[in-house]
């Protein structure tokens, strides 16, 4: 594989030396690069963007990697061999994203998430404290909630092409996953055509634990509903670390080693929530601030069902019907909101048809017993707003004794559809209420 160059930011590199009294030689030391390609890179020479991150790294955690750019000079950067590129193809991510989605279109707060994520991922992976075990963060939270969506952002931040200099890969599961192509994708992805040869998903694991042994990359795994589908994605070395998202903490539990490893991505704000509204159906939002307010306080910060609303909201505007009318809707009955379309980044696969917000939910509930399924959806008519419920409460409702109700609840809290809150507390959120609302017209229906 050519590695791209691209002209350095010289003045940058030889500043940031010299702040940290370094000589040239120095500098050389400490990144273990050759001195010669440090002159090159300070006179603005091209250099290969591995030795700009490996610099990045050496300088310290708040220097990225775009901060040793010539952004001026990006029409000017060329290959190794002096070709010109163009300037679309040097920008950081190219190289960096590997198999990844593309960036999402729209991402509204989450920097704190990001910046929490990279710190765990790279400190793990950090020159000083090289661990000798495989670094992982399970990232969880309710369905919808945005975590594909921040590891999709993760796959394009800076901080991370600065962490894994040799980029990252990318795997998307799901509740049936194609193991064995999902890693060929990655053995593709590192140049390595011949894993296609691998006749099972053991040999194409092991092939690629083999190429990644010295390579620094982040591992994504995208979407887990069990761990067992996790572990022939554990191929990284060292230098590699791992993240994996799942809307089902029992599968969190099992793959991260400690409790300190998982990642719980809450809903976003009431004030970032308004945002997205506001970035969806903006004029709607700008006429109906009270009205957007309760609709917001309603949805609880699930980015899944502020996107629905926005896009029903905006499509109501332009054609001119009555937009109060649909905004009480939205709040006071969820079954618009459950049948829309979820939105196109939300298809099982690129060129698929989105599913209904129903049936994405519905996913969490498909597999369970017939009696669980029955207690959740008999949990609905008795939510309060939030809806939280006391043990007590729920064995009122089941008509159950406490063993029992205990039982039933560890399935509903390992399947991510009852939060613990502690203190015998728990809550489920209001759009999955909705859902368990849905299921019990349909068990009385029968
Ligand atoms: N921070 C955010 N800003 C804007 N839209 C978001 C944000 N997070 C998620 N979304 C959108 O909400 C929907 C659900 O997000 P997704 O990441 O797929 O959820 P999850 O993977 O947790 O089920 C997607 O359409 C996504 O684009
Ligand atoms: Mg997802």
């Amino acid at each position: 594989m050519r590695e791209r160059t691209v002209r350095p930011n010289g003045m940058a590199i030889k500043r940031l030396r010299l702040e940290r009294g370094w000589t040239q030689a120095d500098l050389a030391d400490e990144s273990q690069i050759a001195k010669r390609t440090i002159e090159n890179a300070e006179a603005g020479r091209p250099v290969e963007i591995r030795t700009l991150s490996i610099l990045a790294t050496t300088f310290g955690s708040e220097v990225s990697l775009t901060d040793l750019f010539d952004s001026q000079a990006a029409d000017a950067s060329c290959n190794a061999d002096g070709s010109a590129t163009q300037a679309s193809d040097i920008s950081i991510p190219a190289m960096h994203i590997g198999n990844a989605p593309s960036l999402p279109s729209l991402l509204i707060g989450r920097e704190r998430d990001l910046a929490n994520l990279t710190a765990r991922l790279a400190a793990g992976v950090s020159v000083t404290e090289r661990p000798a075990t495989q670094v992982l963060t399970a990232v969880r939270g309710w369905p919808g909630v945005g975590k594909t969506t921040v590891a999709r952002a993760m796959a394009h931040w800076p901080q991370v092409a600065t962490a894994f200099p040799d980029g990252v890969l990318w795997a998307a599961l799901g509740p049936s996953p194609q193991i064995l192509s999902e890693l060929l994708a990655w053995g593709r992805s590192l140049g390595e055509e011949s894993i296609l040869l691998s006749k099972d998903i053991a040999e194409a694991s092991q092939r690629i634990t083999a190429l990644l042994r010295d390579r620094r990359m982040l591992l994504i795994v995208d979407d887990a509903w069990d761990a067992s589908h996790v572990l022939p994605f554990a191929v990284g070395g060292r230098q590699c670390a791992m993240l994996v998202t799942t809307r089902l903490p029992s599968v969190a539990d099992a793959l991260a080693p400690t409790p300190g490893d998982i990642y719980h991505l809450d809903v976003l704000s009431e004030h970032d929530s308004l945002e997205l509204l506001g970035k969806l159906a903006p004029q709607v939002v700008e006429r109906h601030q009270k009205e957007c307010r309760e609709l917001v306080a309603e949805l609880e910060g699930l980015p899944l069902a502020l996107q629905v609303a926005g896009r029903l909201l905006r499509a109501e505007h332009a054609k001119g019907w009555s937009v109060p009318e649909l905004l009480r809707e939205l709040r006071d009955d969820k079954a618009k909101l459950l049948n829309a379309q979820a939105p196109a980044d939300m298809a099982a696969s690129p060129g698929e048809v989105s599913p209904t917000v129903a049936a994405l939910l519905q996913k969490s509930t498909d597999s369970l017993d017939p009696t669980i399924r029955k207690r959740f959806a008999s949990l609905a008519p008795f939510a309060p707003r939030p809806a939280t419920f006391e043990l007590e409460d729920i064995m009122a409702v089941w008509k159950s004794d406490e063993a029992s109700a205990r039982q039933t609840i560890d399935v509903l809290v390992d399947r991510g559809l009852l939060e613990p809150l502690g203190d015998g507390d728990f809550q489920i959120h209001q759009v999955l209420v909705h859902h368990a609302n849905t299921l019990l017209k349909l068990l009385k229906k029968r």
